[in-house]
């Protein structure tokens, strides 16, 4: 099969298709013929040599694919044929590709599978952080950075299915424009205002419920300062700094929690938990085409490169999708 390698660690230029087996699945593992897979900031860390595959998971990249099952290990012979899309440790870039039966998702009629490529990854990572680290519930004011980015999207698509009101924030009026158009009730150029007094402004000094963070480093300190009362702060990346200097009194005086985590590293057993705890709660949204995500651009699988190169550039709304075949 061809699938895109990563020649050694580096720009876009190092991902290059080769030919690879085609993998074979294990007990309660399906083959899948890779019709799209979803490009994450994680691919592009992985890329550089930033954050190396968890032992056991593919060298080849991609966290998210949709497809066609095409063979089956033990134990889940009932899927095969099924259009499905799943969450993966590695190995999306591919035509073919190994997912545990347990992260596997049903695609419903109304969504394409390059869009339902799309989800898997974003949509299990707000699910975690935003709602079960973060205890969001309905009628919560949240504060999301990245507005625009792929989990940004999806944060703003399931704040508004839940009853929670979404600030985000976004490196130009442009950006926040469009956060605006597909649901946040309020985007903030962070480049312009400072969002710690924007958020201040928009919630009338209350503060917010919960920070997801993609951000770090000094954002932090600034990010405790918008929550109010019992808030929660969730870390999901430090594209600023992987440490913070935050005054501990403040945690203390407003009861506040700080947590975090990681997908990619996670066992199967607990991202099947997941995927069962989404197929109960947001699939009947999808399937009743209330939830699609926000596609921003197609590639062609050997233009996995240019799909890196138009990440990086910083200009994209949503996901960006490799499409296969
Ligand atoms: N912990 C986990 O399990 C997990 C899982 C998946 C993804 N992630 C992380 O979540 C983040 C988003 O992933 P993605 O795939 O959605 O990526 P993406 O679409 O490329 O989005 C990256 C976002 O980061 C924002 N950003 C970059 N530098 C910034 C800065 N200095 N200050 C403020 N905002 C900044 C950008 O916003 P502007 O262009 O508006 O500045 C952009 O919207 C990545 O950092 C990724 O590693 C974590």
């Amino acid at each position: 099969m061809t699938a895109i390698e990563i020649a050694q660690p580096g720009g876009p230029e190092v991902l290059r298709p080769t030919q690879r087996p085609v993998p074979q699945p294990g007990p309660d593992e399906v083959l899948v013929k890779v019709a799209a897979a979803g490009v994450n900031r994680p691919d592009i860390l992985q890329r550089k040599g930033a954050y190396p595959p968890p032992p056991g998971a593919s060298d080849i990249p991609g966290l998210e694919i949709a497809g066609t099952v095409v063979s089956t290990g033990n134990g889940v012979e009932q899927l095969l044929g099924r259009r499905v899309c799943a969450l993966v440790a590695g190995g999306g870039y591919a035509e073919y590709c190994v997912a545990p039966a347990g992260t596997c998702l049903p695609v419903p009629e109304v969504l394409r599978l390059a869009e339902a490529a799309a989800m898997p990854e974003t949509l299990f990572t707000v699910w975690i952080n935003l709602f079960e680290r973060g205890f969001a519930a309905d009628g919560d004011v949240v504060l999301v950075h990245g507005g625009t980015s792929g989990i940004g999207t999806m944060a703003i698509a399931l704040g508004n299915l839940f009853g929670l009101e979404v600030i985000v924030t976004c490196g130009s009026d442009e950006k926040c424009a469009r956060a605006v158009e597909i649901g946040a009730a309020h985007a903030i150029n962070y480049h312009e205002t400072d969002f710690v007094d924007g958020v201040e402004r928009w919630t009338e000094g209350r503060g917010v419920a919960v920070v997801l963070d993609m951000v770090g480093g000094d954002y932090v300190a600034r990010n405790l300062k918008c929550l109010g009362e019992n808030g929660r702060h969730v870390s999901i990346a430090v594209q600023r700094g992987v440490s913070a200097e935050i005054p501990i009194v403040d945690v203390m005086r407003r009861r506040l929690t700080l947590t975090g985590s990681t997908l990619r590293p996670r066992d199967v057993g607990f991202k099947t938990m997941i995927a069962d705890e989404i197929a109960k709660t947001v699939w009947p949204y999808v399937e009743g085409n209330r939830l699609k995500p926000i596609i921003d651009s197609n590639f062609p699988l050997a233009d996995a490169a240019a799909a890196h190169a138009r990440m990086e550039a910083g200009e994209h709304v949503g996901k960006i999708v490799l499409t296969v075949g």
